[in-house]
């Protein structure tokens, strides 16, 4: 048997629209076991009522990917699957399902297939690399494709905390990018480039303050804060808390702030969100170094 966690993953982080994504220090687990039956799929934790228990399931679908790739027939298994990621909150769940997947049937087979591999694949099913190569490698990666190959960098772990202000309702993804523009006009474009610069150039030289501009976003957030009451007056108030940059989470609702001290920030977002009907669950977390794939033997947080 083999048990694997996967972190939560923040996407296009502040201007990194479908480019930067960062690994946070809580998970999801996947189990990978023999089983008498053909199948049989055990679900527990977040949305867990929500998860089908078939051959439809994620996790499992990225499992046969592995097993088909090695010319082999997923048969007689056992998954079990325990939730912290909630879904369609902009933390990267369905990420998580597909490394989940991908990890535990590759060391359930003894590790045949490289990491670069993996990517791919997750990629494919996915549709875009941003939460994939965070969950899968850890850290803060940059990722894209370079026509059909994704290229990926990870860059230096800000020593930051991390808090995550999650919003009740959900909002899918296909959903929020649907609200996008065609088009944006050039000077949103060229602010964009200057702002990643200075996210990019922070991370690297530990100068966080410079995340206040940093993590400023005027690609998505101007069109996706609408499905989100108070977003830019938590945004505000969480920066006069002391936050050094706060940011849609992936394509949201989630919103999440990077400080030194996350305490009085989670505080005054979780009030700022309440003056809009908003209610949250705030969690205090940090970048997490490690990904799916070195997480496999950990004997930390977690139950594997
Ligand atoms: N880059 C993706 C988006 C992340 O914003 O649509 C969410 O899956």
């Amino acid at each position: 048997m083999v048990c694997v966690l996967i972190p939560a993953t923040s996407a296009n982080l502040g201007p990194g629209f479908d480019a930067v994504g960062m690994a946070l220090s809580f998970y999801n687990e996947v189990s990978l076991g023999p089983s008498p039956k053909e199948l049989e799929i055990e679900v527990f934790g977040d949305g867990a009522e929500l998860i089908s228990r078939d051959k439809n399931n994620l996790v499992y679908v990225a499992i046969t990917k592995v097993f088909e790739k090695l010319g082999k027939t997923p048969r007689n298994l056992k998954l079990t699957l325990k939730n912290r990621v909630p879904l369609a909150r902009g933390l990267g769940s369905s990420a998580a399902a597909i490394v989940g997947g991908l990890v535990a049937a590759n060391a359930y087979l003894g590790n045949p297939l490289p990491s670069d591999e993996l990517l791919r694949l997750a990629t494919e099913l996915e549709g875009h690399p941003d939460n994939v190569a965070p969950a899968l490698l850890g850290g803060v990666v940059i990722s894209g494709f370079d026509r059909d190959k994704v290229k990926y960098l990870k860059l230096p772990v800000p020593e930051v905390e991390v808090v995550v202000a999650i919003p009740r309702f959900q909002l899918k993804t296909a959903d929020s990018r649907q609200i996008l523009p065609a088009e944006i006009p050039f000077s949103r474009a060229v602010l964009n480039v200057n702002r990643v610069s200075f996210l990019i150039a922070a991370f690297c030289l530990k100068k966080y303050e410079y995340l206040q501009i940093g993590m400023e976003d005027y690609l998505h957030q101007p069109y996706r804060s609408q499905l989100i009451p108070g977003f830019y007056q938590v945004v505000e108030e969480a920066k006069n808390a002391g936050a050094y940059g706060v940011a849609l989470s992936g394509s949201g609702p989630t919103v999440i702030a990077l400080a030194k001290e996350g305490e009085a920030v989670g505080r005054v977002i979780k009030e700022a969100f309440l003056k809009f009907n908003v209610e949250t669950e705030i969690i205090y977390t940090r970048p997490e170094n490690r990904g799916a794939i070195d997480l496999i033997n950990y004997k930390g947080e977690g139950d594997c």
